[in-house]
């Protein structure tokens, strides 16, 4: 059997949640594979809203185990809030979540590092979450971090110290930042002590041995594909690999193994932090955007930027990860709006580009727009793909053209049955 993922294609939070929820009991294991507490993925249970940071989306459904794989990174104690937050929604975190030993821990200090770095970095700063994952990665890549796995061992506290002491070395020399460090600590040895009774695994070998046996696996995504470290919108992004290759790296796989390949877009396009946009509507329809998307960040709340629809970018990320099919989320919120418009190149130095420029974010780039009329009705009632207005039909035929991937689900409210499949069944 093969490992089949699903991830964002444009700069997070284009509803992977909600669809990961929506496709989890066709599998057996639901993983994630890298990122961490920055991430937040909204999805509904029994008319609930649940944000989950750490945590694997197929963790309220009956058939999934879920798998925090070696990739991610973990803020112990955000994943102790979250925990009790989902065992209060009705999850059972005992049974169904098993954390894999070689995912990194976040400590308190690598969050007072990012929060350093960020001030000393003034307007260039990058709009981090402040969730400690750009120094974690650091530690991880510079061998110095520690792994979940060592919580089970005698010297844990000792291997502690010894990284806090470095961490404590930068924050007073290096950025002169002042902080009260025993009160993080105390809330963080307790959560660790609930990270020390959960079910600690080998994740490599749970997957390995899972597809063995004919299992189905789902890979969840965090970020998106414009936030990947190698080829997302650098420096103005986050620190681990987004896209399918990370699969492979966070999780233990073969490339081989890798199966369908789901990604996913908004009808539009959104953005939290600094950093190129090119499709950015500094304008009253982007602020509508906003308030009808309620595009406000799931984990820090901050406004998220708002704009059309970016063909170039979705092409190279198409690339980048083999995506075999689409899914397109929110078209519900462009509803109310006359005309939409999708940008099909770019203009660079007086001349048309297809592809990305390396230097996005130090030369102006504007985009070419093509406009499409709107559908401007309600799509609450389409349950079909039938259902859907021939404008949004006639839209989402562009798209799969200029991408050459089918779109196989469009979303059309944040519940978990607002889907219209395009195709009796998915290809799953
Ligand atoms: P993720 O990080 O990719 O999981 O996405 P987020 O949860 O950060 O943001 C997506 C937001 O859009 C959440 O508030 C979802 O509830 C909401 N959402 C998802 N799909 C749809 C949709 O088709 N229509 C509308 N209106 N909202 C949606
Ligand atoms: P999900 O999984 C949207 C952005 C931050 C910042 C940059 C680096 O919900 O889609 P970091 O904290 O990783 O050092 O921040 O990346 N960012 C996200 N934007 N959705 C996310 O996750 C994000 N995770 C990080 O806003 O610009
Ligand atoms: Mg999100």
């Amino acid at each position: 059997m093969s490992v089949d993922v699903l991830l964002g294609l444009q700069w997070g939070d284009e509803g992977k949640g909600k669809v990961v929820d929506f496709l989890a009991n066709n599998y057996d294991i639901v993983a994630r594979f890298q990122g961490g507490p920055n991430a937040g993925h909204t999805l509904y249970v029994k008319g609930q809203k649940i944000v989950l940071h750490h945590i694997p989306s197929g963790i309220f459904h009956q058939r999934p185990l879920n798998l925090i794989g070696n990739g991610v990174v973990i803020d112990p104690v955000s994943f102790q809030k979250e925990i009790e937050k989902v065992k209060q929604a009705g999850a059972n975190v005992a049974q169904k979540l098993f954390i894999s030993r070689k995912a990194h821990l976040i400590l308190p200090t690598h969050k007072l590092l990012d929060a350093a770095s960020e001030a000393a970095k003034g307007k260039d700063k990058i709009g981090s979450t402040l969730r400690g994952i750009g120094p974690t990665y650091m530690d991880k890549i510079g061998r110095n971090g520690l792994r979940v796995g060592d919580v089970e061992l005698g010297k844990f506290e000792q291997y502690y110290k010894d990284l806090v002491k470095k961490h404590q070395g930068l924050l007073n020399h290096l950025y002169q930042y002042e902080y009260d460090l025993p009160a993080l600590e105390t809330e963080f040895f307790e959560s660790i002590e609930l990270l020390r009774s959960m079910q600690l695994v080998d994740g490599e070998y749970m997957i390995h041995n899972a597809l063995k046996q004919g299992k189905k696996v789902l890979a969840e995504g965090a970020q998106g594909s414009m936030l990947d470290i190698d080829f997302g919108t650098y420096p103005f992004v986050t620190s681990s690999n987004t896209i399918t290759a990370g699969v492979c790296s966070g999780l233990g796989i073969a490339a081989a193994t890798i199966g369908e390949v789901i990604g996913i877009t908004k009808a539009y396009c959104t953005r939290v932090g600094s950093g190129p946009f090119p499709t950015e509507l500094l304008n009253e329809t982007g602020e509508h955007i906003r308030q009808a998307g309620g595009e406000f960040g799931a984990t820090t709340g901050r406004p998220r930027r708002c704009g059309w629809i970016d063909l170039p970018a979705l092409r190279y990320a198409v690339m980048l990860n083999g995506v075999t099919q689409l899914v397109m989320t929110k078209a519900d919120v462009l509803s109310a709006l006359p005309q939409i418009a999708a940008c099909v190149a770019y203009e660079v130095n007086g001349s048309e580009t297809p592809n990305l420029p390396y230097d996005l974010d130090r030369q102006p780039v504007e985009p070419v727009l093509k406009q499409f009329e709107c559908w401007q009705q309600d799509l609450a009632h389409c349950t079909g793909y039938d259902d859907l207005p021939a404008s949004l039909q006639n839209y989402i035929a562009f798209i799969e053209q200029y991408l050459g991937v089918p779109i196989t689900i469009v979303s059309v409210g944040p519940g978990r049955e607002q889907l219209v499949h395009k195709k009796a069944e998915i290809l799953l």
